[in-house]
């Protein structure tokens, strides 16, 4: 999937949402490949975020690919108004699909991108039987729910495990990782095998702006 070495992909929850539009143009200006947009229900996750419209926004703002995580129940009720919002990729957690094959040809059928993931808690093993059909594994590396958390260590062993799952059944697909991505964790991930890294806080919140943030995470691949 990816033709470059590595993506960046700037989490716009840790956006000043007062001038999206703004921080989204900064990013890509500054580099950012893709935009990743985490939508809660409150539900699966402990937090509220949003909605097809903010991904709507988004979608006038900028031309780059729209990375959309689900992380809600039920996923399913939703996927087209997340394809009609302008979404690029649509990742659904294992742990809310009972029928993953056919949540995942939905949104194929929507005409985009299926992505696959699964929490820190949960086994490589459990995706293994879905990656034939996927575009791209996303290996949380916090528990799902909220910004700025501390990078879980005790995952980076999975990402490896599953690049190797891949490398068996579906070379072509690449892994991305999210939560706690900063200059201190990302080249653990790219040493496992990950490639396309979702970032929030060290992207939006670097005290030297977004510039600076992509660059102190590129720096270190
Ligand atoms: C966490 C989200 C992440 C979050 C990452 O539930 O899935 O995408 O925005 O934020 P940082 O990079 O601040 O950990
Ligand atoms: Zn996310």
């Amino acid at each position: 999937m990816v033709e470059k070495r590595y993506l960046l992909c700037p989490s716009i929850l840790a956006a000043d949402f007062t001038e999206l539009g703004d921080q989204i143009k900064q990013a890509e200006d500054a580099g950012a490949d893709w935009f990743h947009i985490d939508i809660m229900d409150g539900h699966f996750v402990p937090n509220l975020s949003m909605g097809p419209a903010i991904v709507q926004a988004c979608r006038k703002a900028t031309n780059l690919p729209l990375d959309v995580h689900l992380m809600i129940e039920k996923p399913e009720r939703y996927l087209d108004k997340f394809a009609a919002a302008g979404a690029a990729t649509i990742t659904v957690h294992i742990e809310t699909c009972p029928e993953m094959n056919k949540t995942l040809a939905s949104i194929h059928d929507l005409g985009c991108k299926a992505g696959i993931t699964l929490n820190p808690a949960t086994h490589a093993s459990t995706i293994k039987p879905y990656l034939h059909n996927v575009d791209m594994v996303l290996v949380m590396t916090v528990n799902p729910g909220f910004g700025g958390q501390s990078f879980m260590t005790e995952v980076l062993p999975k990402i490896g495990q599953i690049r190797k799952m891949l490398d068996d059944i579906n070379p072509e697909v690449d892994i991305e990782v999210d939560g706690g991505i900063k200059p201190e964790t990302i080249q653990q991930t790219y040493d496992q095998g990950a490639r396309i890294f979702v970032a929030g806080s060290a992207i939006f919140n670097h005290p030297q702006g977004i510039r600076a943030g992509l660059k102190s995470l590129t720096e270190k691949l």
